[in-house]
């Protein structure tokens, strides 16, 4: 994938191991409760899911080159539409003191268009009530309702 520019110059790229301990694990703890999870142990869970092939995590940089934005597209192949792929964009995340600056909207846009690359017919992603504004303003539409059961 090609660096994207983003918003105030922040670059858009493919999550390298070395972005785990600048900035990533903090800015994921903006969206969830990261619940001890070690540097190493980041870095094992991002080579597992180059070597799955089907996930692309991509990072916001600020020109320090630290991470300040993250999200994940995962790409579902199906047999129902000829074998179709769905992206589903997943963990939206802007770290603390740089929201409001199109980071969010960059991740959004640059995870649609690596769907689109890969043959995607459709992107799917699941959102709070109060985010379906901001989801509706990069194009997507309520859609059918999550279900979750927990194990
Ligand atoms: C929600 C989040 C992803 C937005 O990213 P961001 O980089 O701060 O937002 P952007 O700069 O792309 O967009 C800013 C615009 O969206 C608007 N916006 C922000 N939150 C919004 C909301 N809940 N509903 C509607 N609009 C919203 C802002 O008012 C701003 O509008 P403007 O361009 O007219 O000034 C980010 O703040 C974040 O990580 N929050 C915590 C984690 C989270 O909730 N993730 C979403 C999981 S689905």
């Amino acid at each position: 994938m090609k660096p994207a520019a983003g918003a105030e110059g922040f670059e858009v790229r493919e999550a390298r191991p070395a972005d785990i301990a600048n900035g990533l694990l903090e800015t994921l703890g903006h969206l969830s409760d990261l619940e001890g999870i070690t540097a190493a142990e980041g870095r094992a869970v991002l080579r597992e899911m180059k070597r799955a092939g089907i996930y692309r995590l991509l990072v916001a940089c600020s020109k320090d080159g630290s991470v300040v934005g993250a999200t994940t597209l995962l790409v579902e192949r199906k047999l129902i539409h000829r074998g179709g792929r769905v992206g589903h964009v997943e963990d939206v995340a802007v770290r603390v003191g740089f929201e409001g600056k199109g980071v969010g909207r960059s991740l959004v846009e640059a995870a649609v268009e690596a769907a689109r690359d890969q043959g995607c017919y459709k992107c799917v992603l699941d959102c709070r009530e109060g985010l379906v504004g901001y989801y509706g303003r990069l194009g997507f539409r309520r859609h059918d309702v999550g279900m979750r059961l927990d194990l």
